[in-house]
């Protein structure tokens, strides 16, 4: 059927949208191809400044270009300008090369447009939803965790806000059962602590902002050499919340630090926590997806004592961002986060239909079909072909420290858990401060000469260059190419410096 305005017809045409996307799809695949062989920069660099002058342009009232020049515009100028993700030399941030599969069905969840908030606005959606979220939780444990059940959000930063916004309500009922926080807020509340490791990521103490807590409710527990939280802090910090007649109403532990990727010691924690009755909450953002992995599942043991869990699809299962998993253990806990909705869901007539309306249990109301790629990835690869791909990365991560370890001129923070690889150049002529500049000025030498990308941390004072190798085509050979990439680079900005 055509529409009557010619305008509305072009919009909606079936036909242009199968013949640009047909380019489209060819255009893309030729695309990652040339990402893959790593025959260009992974970084065209240009002064965010400078470029920002280019985009002031005014707002188009008639059509300006037509598909073929918004392919054309797509393969000249704004792929070639992005960073290229699927570039062996592309290793700074934890973020996926994503499944070509995966981008597919982000395709499909984009012009099927299914706003899940309740069941009817996305049937097939939500089913997808429910099957992948039991998966992950029987890959944590399938017989612990046998009741569990969560969502998938936009991100790892909510998924963490929605957990510890559930471990509020449960921990604060718990200390005082006639309380509410969700309805009264928390005036009336002793002190409501989080006790964290001080690498966790920022968004744990964002939330607590955001909770009304004050970031500095959360409690820092310090880590040991190895960045692993250090049980006898936690030990220490809780006693003193204890004094103080404090609430605890979480401890969170990393399974993979964003900064170096150490896994804290989860067995541990999670019996400390289990005799405390403390919530404990595991943010596996980065590194749950190990659970993928015959040989390296191991390294999470414990993790099953968690009461809630984050995983992020967009890091090491290798999804298009952004897709992350909220879990909760009781299921029952999954519905507290925003929990006026309860009554009304528990309480109404058809109570287990409404159980299949995703939104009371997140924070977004409209949100995108998330699962479909992840369902189409477990499906076609099997977590065979999904713990591969961790396999590969944490096995690069080892040969990058061994080779890091055999080069005097350079420093190893410490031999890597997972795929984070944190280490330094040497130069003993130049302070403690001078080297810290001098490492973010190698970074910024050799990000913007395009050669690789790779992000730094400053730990405890000390600067580190850090490479999160999660790419499956890097290879030992431009490892080596990086290592000399930044001796070079030290060169050059020492004689620029002069
Ligand atoms: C450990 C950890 N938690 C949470 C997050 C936030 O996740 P997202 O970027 O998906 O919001 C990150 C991001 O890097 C992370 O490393």
């Amino acid at each position: 059927m055509k529409h009557s305005n010619p305008i509305i017809a072009e919009i909606f045409d079936a036909q242009q949208f199968a013949e640009t996307g047909h380019q489209l799809i060819d255009l893309l695949a030729a695309h990652l191809k040339a990402n893959i062989a790593g025959t260009s920069k992974v970084l065209n660099w240009k002064v965010p400044s400078i470029e920002d002058q280019h985009w002031h342009l005014p707002l188009p009232q008639k059509s300006t270009i037509n598909p073929q020049g918004l392919l054309e515009k797509l393969s000249q100028e704004i792929l070639p300008n992005n960073l290229a993700i699927h570039h062996p030399h592309n290793m700074g941030h934890q973020v996926a090369c994503p499944l070509p599969m995966a981008a597919l069905c982000d395709l499909v969840a984009s012009l099927t447009n299914q706003a899940m908030a309740v069941y009817e606005a996305g049937p097939s959606a939500t089913m997808l939803e429910r099957q992948v979220i039991r998966w992950l939780c029987a890959l944590i444990d399938e017989v612990s965790w046998s009741f569990a059940g969560g969502v998938l959000t936009s991100g790892g930063a909510q998924a963490n806000l929605t957990a510890l916004l559930v471990a509020r309500q449960v921990s604060t009922s718990k200390a005082n059962p006639s309380s509410n926080v969700w309805k009264d807020g928390i005036t009336q509340q002793p002190a409501l602590r989080i006790l964290a490791s001080e690498h966790a990521h920022y968004s744990v103490s964002r939330a607590a902002g955001l909770m009304g807590l004050g970031t500095n409710s959360v409690i820092k527990i310090t880590t040991d050499k190895n960045g692993r939280l250090d049980l006898i802090a936690l030990k220490n910090a809780h006693q003193t919340c204890l004094e103080n007649q404090d609430t605890i109403i979480a401890v969170v532990a990393n399974a993979g630090c964003t900064p170096t990727g150490s896994i804290d010691p989860l067995q541990a924690i999670g019996e400390y926590c289990q005799a405390h009755e403390l919530w404990f909450h595991v943010d596996g953002a980065h590194g749950a997806s190990a659970l993928l992995s015959e040989s390296h599942r191991e390294k999470l043991s414990g993790i099953a004592l968690a009461d809630s869990v984050v995983w992020d699809g967009h890091k090491l299962m290798y999804m298009p961002a952004a897709v992350s998993a909220v879990l909760f253990k009781n299921e029952q806990h999954s519905y507290v986060a925003f929990s006026q909705d309860a009554s009304y869901l528990f309480q109404g007539d058809n109570h287990e239909d409404e159980a299949f309306n995703l939104s009371y249990r997140t924070l977004e109301c409209t949100k995108r079909m998330m699962a479909l790629k992840l369902w189409a990835a477990f499906s076609l690869y099997g977590t065979e072909g999904m713990g591969a791909l961790v396999d590969e990365a944490f096995a690069k991560a080892k040969v990058f420290a061994e080779k890091i370890q055999r080069k005097s001129s350079f420093e190893l923070l410490m031999k890597p858990e997972t795929n984070i690889v944190c280490f330094r150049f040497l130069n003993k002529k130049l302070s403690q401060e001078a080297i810290n500049n001098h490492q973010s000025a190698i970074r910024q030498h050799i990000i913007q000469s395009g050669a690789f990308h790779i992000t730094q941390v400053n730990l405890h004072g000390v600067t580190w260059l850090r490479t999160t190798l999660m790419n499956p085509f890097t290879t030992a050979l431009d490892l080596d190419e990086l290592l000399e990439r930044v001796a070079l680079g030290s060169q050059a900005v020492l004689s620029i410096a002069k």
